[in-house]
């Protein structure tokens, strides 16, 4: 029997990648959308009761009257295209 070792990794990290506990994304012209296993905690640390959600949209228009969730305000007044980049390097001291 011959087995594909490399084949097996490659099973295994992409399962290992598409393991990640959170995602967000970045919503054109609104919200940062949550999906998974998160917490969100006010400034003292206070956890948000989200009663079960493992999704949520978070705020990033500023017009919200429920923040730090969205509550659809951003529609018509925030313009952002959503198009990920690579940041720069990380500076060390
Ligand atoms: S992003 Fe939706 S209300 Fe601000």
């Amino acid at each position: 029997m011959n087995i594909d070792f490399p084949y097996f990794w490659r099973l295994i990290n992409k399962q290992k990648l598409s393991m990640a506990t959170t995602k967000i994304t970045v919503n054109n012209n609104g919200s940062l959308k949550l999906e998974g296993d998160f917490e969100i905690v006010d400034r003292n640390g206070v956890p948000y009761g989200l009663a079960g959600r493992e999704i949520v949209s978070l705020c990033r228009c500023g017009n919200s009257q429920n923040k730090p969730f969205c509550d659809g305000s951003h529609k018509g007044h925030f313009e952002h295209d959503a198009t990920a980049f690579d940041l720069p390097p990380k500076k060390t001291v």
